[in-house]
């Protein structure tokens, strides 16, 4: 794994940006897997920044997103497609019919995922997957379990997880209770991964999940078992793993 330890938010952003840069520079028509989250909006902006500048061109990418939200439409602001699109898609010139998002309006399951995997499977798997990590080391939807699943599922969201994006929505109530997510297998198969990671707050989970046991109680942990990693991370949340790994 490589780990980059940045002085800020704007350099990570800066950092993370200039890996998924050099990827479409090399590849045009690379497959990219993306993330919503508060993290990576400043790494999407970077991008749309050298879009305009002229640096880098969308035209031949593809992207699949790790995961959404069941039951919300497009043009809720809450989706992560409305999310994708706010902040990345419409201010580039990526062929929209070239982004995927698990279909939240699909009421079964099974054909979702199915569906979703396929896509996936058609595209040739996927070149670079950005990632966050959530604070009990979840990546997409997967949260701490007694086992990792594979590919495509429909997860019940947690009583935290609904807590804490509660304040997302009108109510508690209208807060989606499932979604769906890539797999961690789906995840682990994409041929470059790139996390990044933001704050004092996320500090020890990045230290658990990068240098300590591997489990599925931590599904990011699963990750040092991937050949091409990339931790793209400010001071803050780097501090206790660069500490860890300088020992
Ligand atoms: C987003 C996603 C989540 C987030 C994670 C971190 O598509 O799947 O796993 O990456 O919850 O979120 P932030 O960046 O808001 O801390």
């Amino acid at each position: 794994m490589k780990f980059y330890c940045m002085e800020n938010y704007d350099e990570m952003s800066k950092k993370a940006a200039s890996i998924i840069a050099s990827k479409m520079i090399l590849k045009p028509d690379c497959v990219l897997g993306l993330a919503t989250g508060s993290t990576p909006i400043g790494t999407y902006k970077k991008l749309v920044e050298w879009y305009n500048a002229g640096d880098i061109d969308f035209a031949q990418v593809k992207t699949v997103n790790l995961d959404e939200y069941k039951g919300l439409p497009e043009d809720n602001d809450q989706s992560y497609r409305y999310f994708m699109n706010d902040n990345l898609f419409n201010h580039v010139n990526i062929d929209k019919a070239c982004t995927f998002v698990p279909n939240g309006l699909e009421k079964d399951s099974a054909k979702a995922c199915a569906d979703y995997n396929a896509i996936i499977k058609s595209m040739g798997g996927v070149d670079l997957q950005l990632l966050g990590l959530g604070h009990n080391g979840h990546i997409g939807f997967n949260e701490p379990s007694d086992h990792f699943e594979k590919e495509t599922h429909c997860v019940n969201l947690t009583p935290r997880t609904i807590e804490a994006n509660k304040r997302f929505f009108a109510s508690e109530a209208d807060v989606p209770r499932q979604a769906y997510t890539m797999g961690c297998q789906t995840i682990m198969n994409a041929k470059s991964v790139l996390v990044v990671v933001s704050g004092e707050d996320k500090a020890d989970i990045v230290a658990e999940a990068f240098a300590g046991p591997i489990t599925p109680q931590v599904p990011a942990s699963i990750l040092q078992m991937h050949q091409d990693v990339t931790v793209v991370g400010d001071k803050a949340a780097m501090s206790k793993l660069m500490d860890l790994l300088a020992k």
